[in-house]
């Protein structure tokens, strides 16, 4: 009997419309809080090393917003660059879609609490959640409004304060997070950095292996609920590790096939900042070279839905890409969920 053909990890029945316009991201911009948390000051916290985690992660350090500074001022910094560099005011924005896991607060959203601090009153605002995968999967959306002439200006931001979400007792993930977060503003204009495709995927079977148990309709907050530890993140490392490798291949491949490009072409990869393991392992596997792979999370940490907002606005401004330059970018994260996207800077 035939073995059972292997699972692919992204929907091939999610393909592009290109009827509509193209898409391009004409500005981004990241922001990160001020206070550093070295590998040393976390072994005056949990019972770890520098040296540990810099061999099992990549990671030095990472940054803690402020007890009064929230995942919308995060944002709201992030789309403020992204909008100067992009030469557009807040008047001008229609549409802001805010990745994130660690909203303000369950309602408003926190698009509309950037809304208002940003001062963009004519914009429809909505979040979406997809974990680590959320910007991508926020760019996919962001581009169907353009491509189908529902709007002209998207504001596509992921933002975190997983500081908020993180147990500082756990050594097993108080290690990875930090918080940040990047913004992309998009229009159709076909002298800037066109988004040629996009992809995701999703497997909720796996759900459990990386999730916050408490604070929704499942276990809402009480006493119980706090003590148990229920509102912190919860992960199986090396079930999550095994996943994401596999998975981020497979998306990074599929969006390479739809552009009929050979990694070779690619001039940056910019992975979701979790581990420079998983990192090295995606790399190899997709046949790239390290000095394809971007990486800034040696000083960020895993910033979730943050995560390849900062870095690809990173590389731009280290004059890592240049104009005409094709970016890779591809992630993974909790649900389990993952995504990829190729860009023609
Ligand atoms: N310091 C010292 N020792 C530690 C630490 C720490 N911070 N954390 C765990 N250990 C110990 C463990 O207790 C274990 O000890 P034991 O053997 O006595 O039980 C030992 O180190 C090995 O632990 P493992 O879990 O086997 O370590 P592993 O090599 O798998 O690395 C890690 C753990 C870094 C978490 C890895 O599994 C990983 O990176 N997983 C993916 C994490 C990730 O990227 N998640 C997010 C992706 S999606 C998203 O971004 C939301």
């Amino acid at each position: 009997m035939n073995s059972p053909a292997p699972k692919s990890f992204v929907n091939p029945r999610a393909r592009h419309n290109y009827a509509g316009r193209p898409c391009s991201i004409i500005g981004v911009g990241s922001y990160v809080p001020e206070r550093v948390l070295t590998n040393a000051d976390l072994t005056r916290m949990v019972d770890t090393s520098d040296e540990w985690i810099i061999t099992r992660t990549g990671i030095r350090e990472r940054r803690i917003a402020a007890p009064d500074q929230y995942t919308s001022d995060l944002a709201a910094a992030a789309a403020q660059k992204a909008l100067e560099n992009a030469g557009i005011t807040p008047q001008q924005v229609d549409l802001i879609i805010v990745a994130t896991i660690t909203p303000d607060m369950p309602f408003p959203n926190t698009a509309c609490l950037v809304q208002q601090k940003i001062g963009a009153t004519r914009a429809a605002a909505f979040d979406i959640e997809a974990a680590c995968s959320g910007f991508i999967y926020a760019l996919e959306i962001g581009q169907q409004f353009i491509m189908s002439r529902t709007y002209e200006t998207v504001l596509v931001i992921g933002a975190e304060k997983l500081s908020t979400i993180t147990d500082w007792q756990d050594r097993n993930t108080c290690v990875l997070f930090g918080d940040g977060a990047g913004a992309a503003v998009l229009q159709s204009r076909p002298d800037s950095h066109g988004l040629l495709t996009t992809c995701m995927g999703a497997d909720g079977s796996k759900g459990s292996l990386l999730c916050m148990p408490g604070g929704g309709s499942r276990n809402p907050a009480t006493p119980e609920s706090v003590q148990s530890r229920l509102h912190y993140l919860k992960m199986d490392g090396k079930e999550t590790f095994k996943n994401a490798v596999t998975a981020m291949v497979q998306a990074g491949q599929e969006a390479l096939r739809r552009c009929a490009l050979d990694i070779k072409q690619i001039k940056c990869i910019i992975p979701h900042q979790a581990n420079q393991r998983i990192l090295d392992a995606v790399a190899e596997r997709l046949g790239a070279t390290p000095e394809q792979v971007f990486m800034n999370l040696d000083k960020y940490g895993n910033t979730s839905a943050a995560s390849v907002a900062i870095a690809l606005d990173e590389a731009v401004r280290q004059g890592r890409i240049q104009r005409g330059d094709l970016v890779l970018l591809v992630v993974f994260g909790a649900g389990f969920t993952w995504a990829a996207a190729v860009i023609e800077w």
